[in-house]
């Protein structure tokens, strides 16, 4: 097993580009299934949800070819409405593969989806919604079977604005019948990229970037390329760390647009910030100051940078407030960060965090993909050496979290336990 290595208090200086974004790049993997004919995505992060991903869709007949960040995706010979047991559970994902195969195959066979302990995360708004547009759908344990003759558009409410049920109410409308309406669709960047993509394919929808969108059905679509966008959470994982630990840092191919609520936070714990056209310079000349944060769907603060904040908060100059309403566990990485001398207290959702400078080094379990990027930000601001066990949830998001820091000038290596 690897396990991060650190050797904390380095500052960090210098430039690197940003990967491409897991969030965006996932449900352009499944929509290409709507169409028979050849995708292809450039920027494309080399991590493992993505090449689960991958898996999968070879599995169901598809002939992909990945290279250097481009992904060429030929559909022509789906034949396979299964996705394995083993697979299903290795990433939450999988659920996105509901509407683009009932739209194609019209049926799929699956299983209740894997991914991150962060909390319960059922998907009972997708399959109420794919049942309003007319699947059947059958649940047996773990295992989720659905038909469809022919999906038709409906008007759908949302009770939550899942950013997954959004993105598979909007695959599964775009060859349905007629018209589908969301109401309270998600409003992440992640949506507005599918809708983009969609269109590009030859889809027809209206609403973009809003929490009210109308497809209009049985689109044909045809071949296309697309760029996939930098990812906000990786930018903000690296602008958290050096938040944390201090210096001056260059982030390119940043979609800088789509993180108005992480830059006013960095902004408000006293970083500076110099913002080009996908550029974000950030400089943090003193310890952080003590902020109040609340995550929420979109445009609230992104849940994903929750436990990365948490380690920000550990050394900040004063009591922190961090409130947590989208993951009901994503606080289980506080009690990793107090080994690591963060003096973190849940009450009722909610995280109160003393800041002290510097946290101390020692051996520490990722449990979850954000939460393993957080205690290596924290093992960065740590006194001595930190060992970060659990880099294959890390590494489930981040192309290679540990050349990304080196080449900001920080001492860590990834080394086989
Ligand atoms: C997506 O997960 C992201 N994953 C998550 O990022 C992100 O945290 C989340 O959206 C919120 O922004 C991908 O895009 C692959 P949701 P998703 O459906 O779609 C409840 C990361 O670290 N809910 O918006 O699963 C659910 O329990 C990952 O990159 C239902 O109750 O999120 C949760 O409390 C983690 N019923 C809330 O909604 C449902 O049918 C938000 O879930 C679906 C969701």
């Amino acid at each position: 097993m690897s396990v991060i290595h650190i050797q904390g208090l380095k500052s960090l200086h210098g430039g690197i580009p940003i990967q491409g974004s897991k969030n965006a790049v996932l449900p352009l993997m499944a929509a290409a299934l709507l169409h028979s004919g050849t995708i292809v995505l450039r920027n494309v992060p080399e991590i493992q949800d993505v090449f689960c991903m991958l898996g999968i869709l070879k599995s169901l007949g598809c002939h992909c070819i990945f290279k250097e960040h481009d992904l060429i995706i030929d559909t022509r010979n789906l034949d396979q409405a299964s996705i394995c047991h083993e697979q299903g559970k290795k990433m939450r994902s999988s659920v996105m593969l509901l509407g683009p195969l009932l739209g194609r195959l019209h049926k799929v066979e699956t299983c209740f989806p894997g991914g991150c302990s962060i909390g319960k995360r059922p998907i009972d708004l997708h399959l109420s919604a794919l049942e309003k547009m007319g699947a059947r759908i059958e649940v047996k344990g773990e295992h989720v079977t659905a038909y469809s003759h022919k999906l038709h558009g409906a008007d759908i409410r949302l009770a939550f604005p899942s950013v997954g049920a959004t993105e598979n109410i909007l695959m599964a409308a775009v060859t349905a019948e007629g018209v589908t309406r969301i109401y309270g669709a998600a409003r992440e960047p992640e949506i507005g990229t599918l809708c983009q993509f969609l269109s590009a394919m030859g889809a027809r929808i209206e609403g973009t970037g809003s929490s009210f969108l109308t497809v209009y059905g049985e689109a044909s679509l045809k071949d296309t390329t697309f760029v996939v966008p930098g990812d906000r959470i990786v930018a903000g994982t690296y602008l958290g760390a050096v938040m944390a630990v201090g210096g001056d840092i260059c982030l390119s191919g940043v979609p800088v647009d789509h993180m108005e609520g992480t830059l006013q936070m960095a902004r408000e714990a006293g970083c500076e910030l110099c913002l080009k056209q996908n550029q974000i310079q950030a400089r943090m000349k003193q310890r952080p100051l003590p902020f109040k944060l609340i995550t929420g769907p979109y445009p609230e603060f992104s849940t994903d940078l929750q436990s990365v904040m948490l380690a920000v908060a550990s050394v900040a100059q004063g009591e922190s407030c961090i409130q947590e309403n989208v993951f009901e566990g994503r606080f289980a990485t506080a009690q990793e960060l107090n080994k690591l001398g963060a003096h973190i207290i849940i009450e009722e959702g909610t995280a109160l965090v003393t800041g002290g400078f510097p946290l101390r080094g020692s051996t520490v379990q990722a449990w979850d993909l954000r939460g393993g990027a957080a205690l290596v930000v924290a093992g960065l601001a740590a006194d001595g050496e930190s060992r970060i066990h659990g880099y294959s949830y890390i590494s489930r998001g981040y192309e290679d979290i540990c050349r990304d820091l080196k080449a900001l000038g920080a001492s860590l290596s990834l080394e086989e336990d």
